[in-house]
């Protein structure tokens, strides 16, 4: 059979054991854990990426057999991580292969893996936002594109006027279920440990320090008008700092809320989706109601 043609499920049939045979012999994944972070920075270092070492902890927390990393001569030279909300839906990140690594089947053995476990557990939808480079290893393993999500950096400087502080974070668990299309409320009380904030109608919006800039997201609110309130309060916060903003391509209005806000795009990757259990229907998210992702590795 081709290897680019198996589904995740007969993957798990397989190969139980973890140990996958690739193009340059056998490949042991494993799980991370937290004295392997120092190894996961190093990584993400060389991709440019955002992330810090607390990202790495709260992704092990959220996902302690789902975070899983390949190691050669004692150090991790591949990550993939993969967050459950549910049994609705799974969430692949930290697709990480060391440049000296790459092209030898890593990744590939990786994601194997992460759908191995996903469809183990009956997840019925796994989704991931894919760069460039990852795209092509998604498709082969029949993910689709549903949509583009693009990422804003606004420069420090630009001083904005004061705005009244919104209240402490409460979770409207309907609104962001709405939002979402799946119950990310574990998720959202690890990030609510950071920077957050509610208004009186349920919108709300999170933040937390990067390694490059700070991060605005999540964010649902069911108006325009209460996004840019939540988004001025944050950016009152960060005026001196770089800030980076996740926005689906398909949410003209916080597409618009970030030009009117001093940002830039910077990048646009792929959203994609695979139905791991055959003939699921599609999650009910609203994509409208979403003004920041909560970042690439939980979607
Ligand atoms: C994307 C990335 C994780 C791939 O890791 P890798 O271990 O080299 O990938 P693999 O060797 O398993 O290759 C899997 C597939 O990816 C594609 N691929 C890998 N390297 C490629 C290259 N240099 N050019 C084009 N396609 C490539 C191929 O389709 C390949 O399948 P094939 O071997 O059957 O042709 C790695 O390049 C990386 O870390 N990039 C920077 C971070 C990033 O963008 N991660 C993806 C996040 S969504």
């Amino acid at each position: 059979m081709d290897k680019n043609k198996r589904g995740p499920r007969q993957d798990a049939e397989i190969n139980s054991g973890g140990a996958r045979e690739q193009g340059h012999g056998i490949m042991t994944p494993r799980i991370l854990t937290a004295s392997d972070i120092p190894e996961c920075m190093r990584l993400k270092e060389s991709a440019g990426w955002n992330q810090t070492e607390q990202d790495w902890r709260n992704v092990m927390a959220l996902a302690p057999e789902g975070c899983l990393g390949i190691e050669e001569s004692g150090a991790v030279v591949a990550t993939t991580t993969a967050v459950c909300f549910g049994q609705e839906l799974g969430w692949i990140g930290m697709v990480l292969t060391d440049p000296a690594y790459r092209g030898r089947g890593y990744a590939r053995c990786l994601m194997q893996e992460a759908l191995a476990q996903l469809s183990a557990r009956r997840v019925r939808w796994i989704k991931l936002d894919a760069t460039d480079m990852g795209r092509p290893l998604y498709e082969q393993l029949g993910f689709r594109t549903e949509g583009l999500i693009e990422r804003w950096l606004r420069p420090p400087g630009a001083v904005l006027p004061p705005c009244t502080a919104p209240g402490p974070f409460r979770l409207d668990v309907a609104l962001d279920r709405e939002a979402f299309g799946a119950d990310r409320s574990e998720l959202l009380e690890v990030l609510a440990k950071m920077e957050t904030a509610t208004l009186e109608s349920g919108a709300y919006a999170m933040g937390r320090p990067g390694s490059k800039a700070h991060y605005f997201g999540p964010c649902v609110s069911r108006s325009r008008e209460h996004a840019r309130d939540l988004l001025t309060w944050f950016l009152g916060q960060h005026q001196r700092e770089p800030v980076y903003w996740d926005v689906l391509s398909a949410n003209s209005e916080a597409v618009d809320l970030a030009r009117e806000h001093g940002f830039e795009k910077v990048r646009t990757l792929s959203r994609m989706s695979l139905d791991s259990v055959a003939d699921t229907p599609r999650l009910d998210n609203h994509d409208e109601l979403v003004f920041a992702a909560a970042g690439f590795e939980y979607g």
